[in-house]
Order: structure tokens, then sequence, then C-alpha cells
């Protein structure tokens, strides 16, 4: 199944690649798609449609799909392989950030990223999303909105805890360390 095709059957104007780019890449605020474990796409594609994750465009985008054109969008992206190393853009301390994400903070009770995002950020199936190379200006946003209490959808609260337990500093630095991955 083509994305084309998935966003024509819809009968909406809009398509992914117009927000997430031609590969899935993402852009700044908007995340790669691409290489994302599918069942964790799906997740996020059911909670933006349900209104248990929050955002404008990706709800009035989710609300225009059936279960079945979300297994295949997800699968889709799933498939697509992007490892792109991504110039960092929020002035973090890099070493900082790798220290973040190889070791955590024991300071302040930050687990290393790596304990559950894959030895090298590069995901695990189902559940947990790769954050090598993912867009870090994306990355900053949602350890922000965890951190406020605004995303909501996290099982268990893993990362509602994981972000609660970080100051802006740090979550600049890991952004930008794991977006250059
Ligand atoms: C987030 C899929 C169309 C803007 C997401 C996420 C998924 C997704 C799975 C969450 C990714 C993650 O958690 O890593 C799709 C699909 C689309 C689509 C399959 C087409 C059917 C669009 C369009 C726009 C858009 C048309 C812009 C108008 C965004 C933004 C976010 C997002 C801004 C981040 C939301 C946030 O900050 O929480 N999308 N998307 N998407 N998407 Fe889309
Ligand atoms: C999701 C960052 C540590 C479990 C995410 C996302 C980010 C992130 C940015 C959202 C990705 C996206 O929307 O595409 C980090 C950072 C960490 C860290 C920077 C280290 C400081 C951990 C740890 C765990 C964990 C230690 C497990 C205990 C999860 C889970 C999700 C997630 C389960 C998916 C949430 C959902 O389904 O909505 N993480 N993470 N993370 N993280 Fe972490």
């Amino acid at each position: 199944a083509t994305l084309q095709a998935v966003s024509a059957g819809t009968g909406q104007a809009w398509s992914c690649a117009s927000c997430h780019g031609a590969a899935g890449e993402g852009n700044l605020s908007t995340p790669r798609l691409a290489g994302q474990p599918a069942a964790y796409l799906a997740k996020q594609l059911e909670d933006f449609r349900s209104g248990l994750r929050h955002n404008e465009s990706m709800a009035f985008v989710a609300r225009a799909l059936s279960d079945e054109d979300i297994a295949k969008l997800a699968r889709y992206y799933a498939g697509i392989e992007l490892r792109a190393k991504l110039a960092p853009s929020l002035g973090g301390n890099l070493e900082r950030g790798k220290l973040i994400a190889e070791k955590g903070d024991w300071k302040s009770n930050v687990p290393a990223c790596f304990q559950c995002h894959g030895m090298n950020g590069e995901g695990v199936a189902p559940g947990f999303p790769a954050l090598a190379g993912q867009q870090p200006d994306y990355i900053f946003a949602q350890l922000a909105a965890w951190h406020a209490g605004e995303r909501k959808n996290s099982p268990q609260k893993l990362m509602d805890d994981v972000a609660r337990r970080m100051n802006p500093d740090d979550m600049r630095a890991v952004s930008d360390y794991l977006g250059s991955m």
C-alpha cells in the first residue's frame, strides 16, 4: 500500500508527506516516522484519534483514518530505512547529552535513555521508539510536554517519571545528542 493510496482513500486534501517529509524524515517539530516500530506508530495514531494524545493537526488527521488505514500507514513508515544524523539545533552540550543517553544522571535519578530505547537509541519493538536521528526540536518538545504533564499516553507513566526529573538544559543536551547520532 502506498502512502498516496491511503491518503487518497481517506478523501482528504492533506498527505502525511506534506508535514512528515517525502521519506518520513520529519522536519523540526514534526517527527521522523521512518523506521519506527509499527506498533508504536499505530498506538500513537490511535491515541491522537481517541484524544489521549493531544495535537490539533494530528487529531484532524487521525480522525479520518480507519483501523485498517492506521495499520497500513504504520507498516509503511516502519518499513522505510533511515539513518539520519541531524545537525544539533538547540545549543545543547553534546557531551552531557551523551552521558545522559548512555548512563543517565544518578544525582537527579534520571535513568539512561538507552536502558529502554535500545543500546544505540535505535528503538525496541513493539513499544519503544527510536530516538537516534529523531528531530531534536521534536524530542525536546516531547520531554517538555511530559515534564509539564501535557503528554499523557506513555505506558506506566514511564516517560512522565523520566522527564519530570530533567531540567531544560539537560533536555536540550540529550535532544541534540540523540538527533546527531
Ligand atoms: C506526529 C503520523 C499527517 C503533523 C505524528 C506521529 C505519528 C504521525 C505516528 C507521532 C510520531 C511519534 O510519536 O514519534 C502521521 C500520518 C499522517 C500524518 C500517518 C498521514 C496520514 C500529518 C499532517 C501534519 C502532521 C498532515 C501537519 C498538518 C504532525 C505533528 C506531530 C505529528 C506536528 C507532532 C505532534 C506532537 O508534537 O505531539 N504524526 N501524521 N502529521 N504529526 Fe503527523
Ligand atoms: C518515548 C525520550 C528514557 C520509555 C519517548 C519519546 C522521547 C523519549 C522523546 C517520544 C518519542 C516520540 O514521540 O517519537 C527519552 C529520553 C530518555 C528516555 C531522552 C532518557 C533521558 C526512557 C526510559 C524508559 C523510556 C528509561 C523506560 C523506563 C519510553 C516509552 C516511550 C518513550 C515506553 C513510548 C511512550 C508512548 O507510547 O507514548 N522517550 N526517553 N524512556 N520512552 Fe523514553
